[in-house]
This record gives structure tokens, C-alpha cells and sequence, in this order.
């Protein structure tokens, strides 16, 4: 293995199976929003940066619904074994989500706080309905319990880079979902 890709281990989930799971959730998100949104009123799909954007980037092709693409930066503060919840927002959306079907796109929820603050924040500013929908799941971390409505993959306490996840803001470009190894 060629020197830029030191600490990446094996892979977890390769393409096909992030491909196929990824059409499923479009397959799912379009039938649960279908009657709710309009060309008028779409559903607001929040990529939380930065981890989501490749995953975001798909999901939204495999949905056959009205759809406006939202973007939000966020920033936790302290380390995440010790993580307050408190949460900065870096990056803020580009539009009201007042009154709007807002549906947050996460790679990951880990210990919960970020999804559980970014929930909260999105029914402080008065949408409509906030779901979740991440792509994976760390059930291991958790620290505070949240309803991921739409769900690809529970996996185990593992570091996990490439498909948009990042080591030291490393892998994020990697095609598939990689165990990182600080040895290999
Ligand atoms: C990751 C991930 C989630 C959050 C999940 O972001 O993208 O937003 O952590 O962890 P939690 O459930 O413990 O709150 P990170 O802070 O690594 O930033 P990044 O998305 O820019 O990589």
C-alpha cells in the first residue's frame, strides 16, 4: 500500500454496498416525503459539513422528489470523549427553513450531540418536521439517545475514513468506507 494511504486498515463497506444502500434511503426518504413537499414547498436536505458531502452528494440523486440543497457547517467544542454538546455553527444555511420539511444529512452520529443539537436548532427556527437521516451509526458511543429516521448502516466501535469521513481531515476522498489503523 502506497504511502498516502499509511493508517487506512480494511475495508468495511465497500462502494457497491454504499451504492445500493444509499438508492434504498432515496428509495425510502422519496416515499415518506412525497405527499408533503411541492415544487413550492420542497424538501430541505441539510448536508452537515464536512463528513456528509459526498454522502449528501448521492442520496440527493437517488431521491425523485422536489428537493432544495442546504449546507451546515458545524464545529464541537473540546474533545469528543468530553464533548459538552455545545455545538458552533461555522456555516450557516442559506435560506429560512421556516415552515419547511428540513431533513439533516449526517455521516455519522456517534455519541449523539451534534444530531441531538442540530435537531433542536432546526425546531428553534420553525420548520415544518425535522428528520435525520445518517448514514451511519456508532450505537457503541452513545452518550445521548437520537431517532435516526432513516438509517444506512449500525456498525461497530470502529474508526471509520474515506466516503467523505475524515482522520486529521485525511481519507475523506477514499470511494470506500475504511477501518483506520494509526499502524498500518
Ligand atoms: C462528525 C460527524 C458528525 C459528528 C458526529 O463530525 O460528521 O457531525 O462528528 O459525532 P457525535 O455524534 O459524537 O456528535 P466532525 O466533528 O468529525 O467534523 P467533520 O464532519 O467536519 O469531519
Amino acid at each position: 500500500m502506497g504511502e498516502a494511504l499509511n493508517g487506512v486498515g480494511y475495508v468495511l463497506l465497500d462502494r457497491t454496498k454504499l451504492e445500493k444502500r444509499v438508492r434504498e434511503l432515496g428509495w425510502a426518504i422519496s416515499e415518506h416525503y412525497r405527499s408533503r413537499v411541492s415544487p413550492s414547498s420542497p424538501l430541505v436536505v441539510v448536508s452537515v459539513l464536512k463528513g456528509s458531502f459526498i454522502f449528501a452528494a448521492d442520496l440527493v440523486r437517488a431521491l425523485d422528489i422536489p428537493v432544495r440543497i442546504e449546507f451546515l457547517g458545524v464545529r464541537s467544542y473540546g474533545d469528543s470523549t468530553t464533548s459538552s454538546g455545545v455545538v458552533q455553527v461555522t456555516q450557516d444555511l442559506s435560506h429560512s427553513v421556516e415552515e419547511q420539511d428540513v431533513l439533516l444529512v449526517e455521516d455519522i452520529v456517534d455519541t449523539g450531540l451534534t444530531s441531538a443539537f442540530l435537531l433542536e436548532q432546526m425546531q428553534s427556527r420553525r420548520a415544518r418536521t425535522v428528520g435525520l437521516c445518517s448514514l451511519l451509526n456508532k450505537p457503541a458511543r452513545a452518550v445521548v439517545p437520537v431517532q435516526i429516521d432513516f438509517l444506512g448502516f449500525t456498525i461497530e466501535d470502529l474508526f471509520v475514513v474515506g466516503y467523505g469521513l475524515d482522520a486529521a481531515q485525511r481519507f475523506r476522498n477514499l470511494p470506500d468506507l475504511c477501518v483506520f489503523q494509526e499502524d498500518t
